[in-house]
């Protein structure tokens, strides 16, 4: 029997074609899991080109692919900057697959407009931050961690940190502080949640190579008059030259340990925070 057979995860954004959240999905599904995808309405206008290119539709395309593999998907929008759109979320899901067994919280505010001295962010640009990276977590895992309690079958929950979740870096001041802020809901939750049989862990990427959106990206791409693939593969030669082997991650290499964290072998772990960064950082 596949190891997640009868098991259900719930992923948030899932929609990337290159994404983290997509690979995550695929693996969960390709070990048995049936999957709840979820993103908020995708602005086309800002989508990178190759999904553009490919006529990329988000959580449908990517729950079109698990279901030509044979797998269980459903899509379900929810903006997560909206509290009542999390509680919603996480009963619809919990409707329709009778049950919620595994939790990603993925998603992350798309970057850029953070991307300046603490001196100058504005105000709004750090809550949304604050609110899409740290508290939708927090409320993704009180409405999941209900059902599984529930359910008194254990469960897992996996947050997506960041090298930025361990090591603060210039320029990204409200990124770190909720990439930060993800590790101490990981660690709190566990030992609230350790009675239940339900662990929970983050993982920490260093650069991936998602083909990730990025408002500063796009922005140096209209000021040099280049097209944004050409700013997007310098800015991954430039990542893979600080990387001890070379390279950045591909998706897949998150969504191997994601895949783990979640199975049975990893029922002891908790509370943890592991790196996948081609040796980037150790701590
Ligand atoms: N790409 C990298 O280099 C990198 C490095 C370290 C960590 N990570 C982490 O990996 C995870 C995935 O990264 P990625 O590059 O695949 O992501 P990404 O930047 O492409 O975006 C992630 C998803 O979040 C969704 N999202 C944005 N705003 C939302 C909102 N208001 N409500 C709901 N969903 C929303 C987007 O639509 C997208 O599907 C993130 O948590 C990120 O912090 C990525």
């Amino acid at each position: 029997m596949a190891p997640l057979e009868g098991k259900v995860a719930l992923i948030t954004g899932a929609g990337g074609m290159k994404g983290v959240g997509r690979a995550i999905a695929l693996e969960l599904s390709r070990q048995g899991a049936a999957v709840a995808l979820t993103d908020v309405a995708r602005d086309h206008t800002v989508a990178p080109p190759l999904e553009m290119a490919a006529g990329w539709k988000g959580i449908e395309s990517v729950a079109a692919e698990i279901r030509r593999e044979g797998g269980r998907a459903a899509c379900f929008q929810c903006d997560l900057t909206e509290r009542e759109q999390i509680e919603v979320l996480v009963g619809s899901v919990a409707n329709e697959f009778g049950r919620i067994d595994i939790l990603v919280n993925n998603a992350r505010a798309i970057i850029g407009r953070d991307q300046v001295s603490v001196a100058d962010l504005d105000a709004e640009v750090w809550e949304r931050f604050l609110k899409i990276n740290t508290t939708a977590p927090f409320l993704l895992t009180k409405y999941a961690a209900r059902i599984m309690i529930e359910k008194g079958e254990g469960g897992r929950i996996i947050n997506i940190g960041s090298d930025l979740s361990k090591q603060a870096r210039r320029f990204a001041v409200a990124y770190a502080a909720s990439k930060f802020g993800l590790i101490g809901l990981t660690q709190g939750a566990a030992l609230d949640l350790a009675e239940h049989r339900i662990t929970v862990n983050a993982v920490c990427p260093g650069s991936v190579n998602t083909d990730r959106l990025s408002y500063a990206e796009q922005a140096r791409a209209e000021a040099e008059g280049v097209p944004l693939e050409m700013i997007r593969s310098r800015a991954v030669e430039a990542a893979a030259a600080q990387v001890p082997m070379g390279r950045i991650a591909e998706s897949e290499d998150i969504a191997g340990l994601v895949g783990f964290l979640a199975g049975p072998q990893a029922g002891f772990i908790t509370g943890q925070a592991y790196n996948v960064n081609g040796g980037q950082l150790f701590h």
